[in-house]
């Protein structure tokens, strides 16, 4: 089956069930995604699987990041193998060279080539925030992002983050059901130095915002990990508070905002900011003090989760036997069951619309 980008097929048509589940594996479209930190992406070009496509981004000479499918339009070398002009990519095999907006201004082996001036190669959206380049992962419908909205602590000036990141051998929907799961706080991470404390049982309940709901502990806060938010504003996040003493540092509660980022089927990469409300010179004491004192045990931690993920069952989730403090996660899967059916129908629509397939988004 020729897939062109998630849920959207070349020539044989999936059911929309099918179309449903490839897109609910491989991540929804329609979002901004973190894809690398700011310090991975420099002039060189550097290749990422991201929702299961291959892109190649390079940071130009002004500083802007370009992202680009990681495939030459001459016979499909990989781009990353080939070097950096500035604002455009030249591939190593036969030379051509390729813009950030995905133009082909030259093919240096042929003079007046059919290729040149002509828009050959899919082009990606790229932002870069709080540290970390965003990737905009439109479908045919969508090919022009929506506005990138982050949590407050992100990008207000009041916050300092500090990006923890890692590459995780699971499907991304374990890593968003590990968030949505405080409880596990509490016996996973027992021996931690943060979620010693509190009560081994909880009763939970959920509580809509503006942008998602929390999934809480109804009758203890502040104590462990206790609570959690999920949002969704262009960008699927989490948000959650580790309690610490004012010995762990100023600023208030310590908040983690939470991202993952589909890499295939079978992978994903975890963002997670570790963040402080403090201003002036208290930041760089505190990004120093977290690093020399807090940041090898939130290592520590973040393995615990990745072991258990990594080593879930196969096909884990079809076998289950949820009860009431998986409430919170259940919500999640719920919420981005719907997005996708409604994603499927709409790309269904638009095709019998124009009597033909809707183009993969971002190709000209
Ligand atoms: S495959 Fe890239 S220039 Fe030929
Ligand atoms: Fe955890």
């Amino acid at each position: 089956m020729a897939i062109t980008s998630a849920g959207e097929t070349g020539t044989a048509q999936p059911s929309e069930a099918a179309a449903v589940e490839i897109l609910m594996n491989r991540g929804l479209r329609n979002m901004w995604y973190p894809v690398a930190p700011g310090w991975m992406i420099g002039p060189a070009p550097v290749g990422l699987t991201r929702l299961s496509e291959n892109i190649v981004l390079w940071r130009d000479s002004a500083g802007k990041v370009h992202a680009l499918e990681d495939r030459c339009p001459h016979r499909g070398a990989r781009l990353t193998l080939g070097w950096s002009l500035g604002d455009r990519l030249a591939c190593w095999y036969h030379g051509v060279e390729v813009r950030g907006d995905g133009v082909v201004p030259r093919v240096p082996a042929q003079a007046n080539a059919p290729m040149e001036g002509k828009r050959c190669v899919r082009s990606y959206h790229v932002e870069e925030r709080a540290g970390t380049i965003f990737v905009w992962f439109g479908d045919s419908l969508h090919a022009d992002p929506a506005e990138l909205q982050l949590p407050d602590e992100l990008v207000s000036p009041e916050y300092e983050a500090i990006l923890c990141t890692a590459h995780w051998k699971c499907n991304y929907r374990y890593a968003i059901d590990n968030v949505m799961d405080p409880m596990h706080g509490a016996y996973l991470h027992a021996q931690s130095h943060s979620m010693a404390e509190g009560d081994k049982h909880a009763e939970m309940r959920l509580r809509k915002t503006d942008t998602g709901f929390v999934f809480e502990k109804a009758n203890q806060r502040g104590v462990n990990f206790d609570w959690t938010e999920f949002g969704i504003t262009n960008a699927l996040w989490l948000r959650l508070e580790i309690p610490y003493g004012k010995q762990a540092g100023p600023g208030g509660a310590f908040t983690i905002v939470g991202m993952v980022v589909p890499v295939d089927e079978e992978h994903c990469r975890v963002f997670f900011w570790r963040i402080r409300k403090i201003s002036g010179w208290q930041k760089d004491t505190w990004k120093f003090m977290y690093r020399a004192r807090l940041e090898k045990l939130h290592w520590d931690v973040l393995e615990q989760d990745r072991v258990v993920l990594e080593d879930m069952a196969p096909q884990a989730r079809e076998h289950e036997f949820l009860y009431q403090h998986d409430a919170g996660l259940g919500r999640v899967r719920t919420t981005l069951l719907k997005a996708a059916r409604d994603q499927v129908k709409a790309l269904a629509a638009a095709k019998s619309a124009a009597g033909e397939a809707p183009r993969a988004a971002g190709v000209a």
